[in-house]
């Protein structure tokens, strides 16, 4: 990586508020790399988030074309796909609605298989990891989530887009070994970014009213109302009355 770097940060493409509400999963992106610029602002913006008194035990290791991303990419892909491939079986992704072709679950399934098919190719890969100063605590990884999703939507903000998987679980240990990584070092995701292939757009989410209570367990504020358009799924666990 040899390009010059601005000294200020390239502008924003979207508002704050809009870009949380379109940074969804992208999983195709265009064969071409990302630009340094847009990388340090991106990897900028993920090393502001909040940590634990401050602590800023996270750390982003970046892989683009070195010869470990390489050898990272490759077997991170092995892994995605022995992943994906359990869980198309196991979710059933090949039958009921999902035997129908245009269906959400059949086209889930087209994105996933060729996301895996050619994991290889993704222009970044980021493996965030957690550094741990303390046996394992129930509120550590809210000391790197934060980073990876500060990471999503910077990406959003300029006009890349990523996800966060666990497709590193199936190659730990040849991972460790590649980076040196010392014991108390968690590799806590594996983080895909490039160009998207298509456009951004809404996230989809489950009603606020479902998700947002007020005074009692399941009360919804009056005022829980989505913005008008806001666009729904009914994907996780069935709701009490579903
Ligand atoms: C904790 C967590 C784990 C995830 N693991 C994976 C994964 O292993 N593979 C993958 O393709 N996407 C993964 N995702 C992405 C989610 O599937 C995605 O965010 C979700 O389906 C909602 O889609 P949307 O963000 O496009 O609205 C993960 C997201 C989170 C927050």
């Amino acid at each position: 990586m040899t390009e010059a770097l601005d000294d200020a940060l390239p502008a924003d493409t979207v508002g704050l508020l809009e870009g949380i509400a379109s940074t969804r999963a992208i999983r195709r992106y265009r064969d071409e790399p990302v630009p340094t610029n847009a990388l340090r602002a991106i990897l900028f913006a993920a090393t502001r988030a909040p940590s634990g008194s401050n602590r800023q035990p996270f750390r982003l290791l970046v892989l683009t074309d070195g010869p470990k991303a390489v050898r990272a990419k490759a077997l991170i892909a092995a892994s995605a796909r022995r992943i994906w491939g359990a869980k198309r079986e196991v979710d059933s992704y090949d039958s009921g609605t999902g035997a129908v072709a245009d269906s959400p679950k059949a086209r889930t399934a087209r994105t996933m298989q060729e996301y895996v098919d050619h994991f290889e190719r993704v222009p970044v890969l980021i493996l965030p990891c957690l550094v741990r100063y303390r046996a394992p605590h129930p509120l550590e990884g809210a000391s790197v989530y934060p980073a990876c999703q500060n990471l999503l939507l910077a990406a959003r903000a300029l006009g890349y887009g990523g996800v966060m998987t666990g497709f590193h679980f199936g190659a730990e240990p040849e991972l460790r070994e590649l980076f040196g990584l010392p014991d108390h070092v968690f590799i806590a995701a594996t983080i895909t970014l490039g160009r998207p292939v298509g456009a951004h757009g809404p996230v989809r989410r489950r009603p606020m009213g479902e998700l947002v209570y007020e005074e009692e367990w399941e009360r919804a504020p009056t005022w829980a109302v989505d913005p008008e358009g806001t666009r729904h799924t009914s994907a996780g666990p069935p709701t009490r009355e579903a």
